[in-house]
């Protein structure tokens, strides 16, 4: 099998994509377009058959646009953090360091790990501070990612740069995919940011950001504006991770070619599915792999899309309909002369293990809400008075899981240990809510009564419950248990979770 790390050897790129702490990102000198950044792969160093990583979150400043600086977050570097590759198995052993002047936390999206290493809101990691979570890797092969997970001020501190890309490999599986970092296996960061004429971020600075989320005009691929890549190889695998705050991306190509999605959230689908279109909500992460042996330029685009909300005259309506209506370029693809003939994309992927409904001795029901109107009238909740300005009559504070608001001493659910359950999600809201669990992967059951598309029959582990929608979730809970520590549900617009539309459960003997 060609690994990455042998590719990396024989093509002398190992110091470039590996040896390096700080970011390869270019300073953008005109608006032409910039290459893509590429974040350093991070290997980490493994002493005694256990892998550690040392990660310095950090203020910084960059540059997005020629002239101006912004103010950001990173870890080990000025935005966003490195690449980390995890090997299935392993121990790992983290070492971080709370650099960036206010309490936060890291989170392992995705990850089956014991509830005190999970870096959720209960982990809080002090200014000035460091915390050491140590637990073993029992991901398949995939595409994950960590960021801030603080209560309340996750959304800021993800929108200023505190997130990355995980990379689980699977050393016992032998699939030819193209799997050279940086080269035919590219990670991409997808956010959309909003700037001040001076380059700052701006934050919830509209009425409508707390309601639907923070979403921003311009697009920043791995903190890249206006970027493209140039591709070497005639298949490129592309690790979609859609690291936005709220906005919901539909990913297709300029000249509508098909392409292959290989993975979903949580690992390897049986099989590669054929798409044209993909659409990707906050947290959702994609395999997709490409072909460019035509050798033409093309662009990866994200559509906008048309609401069929009703159209009425006021706030509510102009901002529901506004939603994901905007089209973004996302990254130009400019293949070079001489492309490098890869492996044949195999048939097979993995095999899948659909947990059988039978086996489920529990079912619960979460339903999403944003209450009447979505303008708060709820002045007692725990959400009031919060930093963000949630709450207390400004809008979008009524963000809620069954009614209620994360408390941070309060367990909603205790699940008995080594059990499955299906959880069923309805959204009564008039918007689209990702919701995500904590834990581990789960499985669509179905959607208004309906098999999930082929692309969604995979691990997941963040699904978009569509406004009215009502679907059901089927999980498997197991290795971990802990009556203290909590996992934690909740919607992934980040403004939404940190107004509280979260909630907590022990995994219990
Ligand atoms: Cu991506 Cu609870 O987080
Ligand atoms: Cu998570
Ligand atoms: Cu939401």
């Amino acid at each position: 099998m060609f690994t990455r790390r042998k590719a990396l050897k024989t093509i002398g790129l190992g110091s470039l994509a590996m040896g390096s702490r700080s970011f390869l990102f270019a300073q953008p000198t005109t608006d032409g377009g910039n290459p893509l950044a590429i974040p350093p792969l991070e290997e980490g160093e493994l002493i005694e058959g256990v892998r550690h990583f040392q990660l310095r979150l950090q203020q910084g400043t960059s540059s997005f646009f020629p002239g101006t600086t912004t103010a950001t977050l990173g870890i080990n570097g000025n935005y966003l953090g490195p690449s980390l590759h995890l090997h299935r198995n392993e121990p790992i052993s983290l070492h971080i360091e709370n650099q960036i002047g206010e309490p936060t936390t890291l989170h392992w999206h995705g990850f089956h790990l014991p509830p005190s290493e999970d870096g959720g809101p209960h982990q809080t990691i002090a200014k000035g501070d460091t915390w050491n979570p140590q637990f073993t890797v029992r991901q398949f092969a995939g595409t994950f990612w960590y960021h801030s997970h603080m209560l309340h001020t996750a959304g800021e501190q993800v929108y200023k740069g505190l997130a990355g890309m995980i990379i689980v490999e699977d050393d016992e599986q032998q699939l030819e995919l193209p799997s050279t970092y940086g080269i035919d296996d590219i990670p991409l960061i997808v956010q959309d940011r909003r700037f001040d004429d001076d380059g700052a971020f701006q934050y919830l600075s509209a009425y409508e950001d707390s309601v639907i989320g923070m979403h921003g005009d311009t697009i920043l691929l791995n903190g890249t504006r206006l970027p493209y890549f140039e591709a070497t190889s005639r298949l490129v695998r592309f690790r979609l991770l859609n690291a936005a705050n709220a906005r919901t991306f539909t990913f297709a190509f300029s000249d509508g070619r098909e392409f292959q999605q290989i993975a979903s959230d949580g690992g390897l689908l049986p099989s590669p599915v054929a798409l044209t279109r993909l659409e990707l909500a906050p947290a959702e992460r994609a395999e997709i792999v490409v072909d460019f042996s035509d050798g033409r330029d093309v662009k990866l685009l994200s559509l906008g899309r048309t609401s069929n909300f009703p159209e009425f005259s006021g706030a509510m309506s102009r901002i529901m309909r506004s939603l994901n209506a905007q089209a973004f370029d996302i990254l130009s693809i400019r293949p070079q002369a001489q492309l490098q003939a890869n492996t044949q994309l195999p048939a097979q992927l993995a095999s899948l293990y659909r947990l059988p409904e039978a086996a489920a001795t529990n079912t619960r029901k979460f339903l999403l809400s944003m209450g009447a109107g979505m303008r708060s009238g709820d002045d007692r909740g725990p959400g009031r008075g919060t930093r963000n300005g949630n709450g207390g009559g400004y809008g979008g504070g009524n963000s809620s899981i069954n009614g209620r608001r994360m408390e941070l001493n309060f367990i909603n659910e205790r699940i008995k240990f080594n059990t499955t359950e299906v959880w069923e999600l309805s959204n009564n809201s008039p918007m689209m809510h990702p919701f995500h669990v904590h834990h581990g992967q789960f499985q669509i059951l179905d959607r208004n009564g309906q098999p999930p598309p082929e692309n969604e029959m995979g691990w997941k582990d963040t699904v978009k419950v569509r406004s009215g929608e009502h679907m059901r979730i089927i999980m498997r809970f197991t290795d971990y248990i802990d009556e203290q520590n909590p996992y934690m549900y909740h919607c992934h617009i980040l403004e939404h979770e940190d107004q509280g539309m979260m909630g907590q459960f022990l995994v219990v003997e």
